[in-house]
């Protein structure tokens, strides 16, 4: 049986992936809500190709909205913003989805755990949950997909692996795991998801590995031929600290930082298996094809 699915954010890093393999599918009709048709062509109009509908859009107008959920069954967000898209628009999504009958919503989740976060001490993560306590009021069905950090955040340049410097920073001993997924394979996998009739609702946790900051290093080293040495840039209190003085900007990147160090919002109860034809890709198979990319 074939489900009409609306993706909003398909211009996005993530939300074109999803779309990608969405469109591919012959279970799925695809609709995808842009703020400007017309724009991204080279995004866009491979999705048309395929069959995608281009609706226009914006999680803040609320006719566009009616227009883009009727008919709909899924709704698939991979958007990003302030709290005025990530918690009010993605609500006023699922509210309006819900009156025309819309069965489940996959919010703009993405992430560690972030409904084990301390309020307060992750922008981000509060937003998500914030939106996502309200759309649970709305009596839309939700699938919270969780995957940990993108495996793309871990190579060199990205912020702890430096190449020219030969370093890999972290707080802590940086021997903790973290779950880490390539943003293909979430999309591969939040595409099935979506399909997923069977699936439950609430938490949907998968990862293509865990790696603690100190084998990711070892694996890129291992990888370039260059040394990468472990450096430590401090204890969870010094990072506390830090984040106490540091701006907005600055405090939400130590915050994802944070609980990569203390493990508090790790993934528990994953469901890699889920779709036994799809293998998630581990870090260091990443890390080989990124090199022969390059
Ligand atoms: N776990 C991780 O390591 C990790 C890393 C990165 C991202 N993520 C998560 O993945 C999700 C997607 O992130 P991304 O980096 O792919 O985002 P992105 O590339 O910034 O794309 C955001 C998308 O949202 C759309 N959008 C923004 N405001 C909108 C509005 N008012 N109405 C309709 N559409 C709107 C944008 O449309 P336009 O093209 O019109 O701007 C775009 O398609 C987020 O939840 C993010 O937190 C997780």
């Amino acid at each position: 049986m074939t489900q009409t699915v609306l993706i909003v954010g398909a211009t996005g890093m993530l939300g074109r992936r999803i779309a990608h393999h969405l469109v591919r599918s012959p279970q799925a009709r695809v609709r995808l809500l842009v703020r400007d048709p017309h724009g991204k062509k080279e995004v866009l109009d491979p999705l048309a190709a395929k069959g995608a509908e281009v609706v226009a859009g914006d999680l803040s107008d609320a006719a566009s909205l009616d227009r883009a959920t009727r008919g709909v069954d899924v709704i698939v967000s991979a958007v990003q913003g302030g709290p005025e898209v990530i918690v009010e628009g993605q609500v006023r999504l699922a509210e309006i989805g819900k009156r025309n009958a819309v069965r489940r919503i996959l919010p703009s989740d993405y992430a560690l755990d972030l409904f084990k976060a301390t309020p307060g001490e992750h922008t981000m993560f509060d937003m998500r949950a914030q939106a996502d306590a309200r759309i649970a009021e709305t009596g839309l069905e939700q699938v919270n997909v969780l995957q940990g950090g993108f495996m793309e955040l871990f190579m060199p340049g990205k912020g702890a692996i430096d190449l020219e410097a030969g370093t890999v920073s972290f707080f802590g001993d940086g021997h903790r795991p973290v779950e880490v997924t390539s943003v293909e394979d979430t999309a591969r996998m939040v595409a099935r998801a979506a399909l997923d009739r069977a699936l439950a609702a609430g938490k949907f946790a998968f990862a293509g590995d865990r790696v603690s900051f100190r084998q990711a290093g070892e694996i890129v080293a291992r990888q370039s031929g260059r040394p990468i040495r472990p450096v430590s840039l401090g204890s969870e209190a010094d990072l506390r600290a830090l984040m106490a003085q540091a701006d907005p900007h600055q405090q939400v990147m130590l915050a994802y930082l944070l609980y990569m160090t203390n493990g508090q919002t790790a993934l528990t109860g994953l469901q890699n298996d889920r779709y036994g034809d799809l293998k998630l890709q581990g870090f260091a198979d990443f890390v080989a094809r990124q090199g022969e990319r390059s």
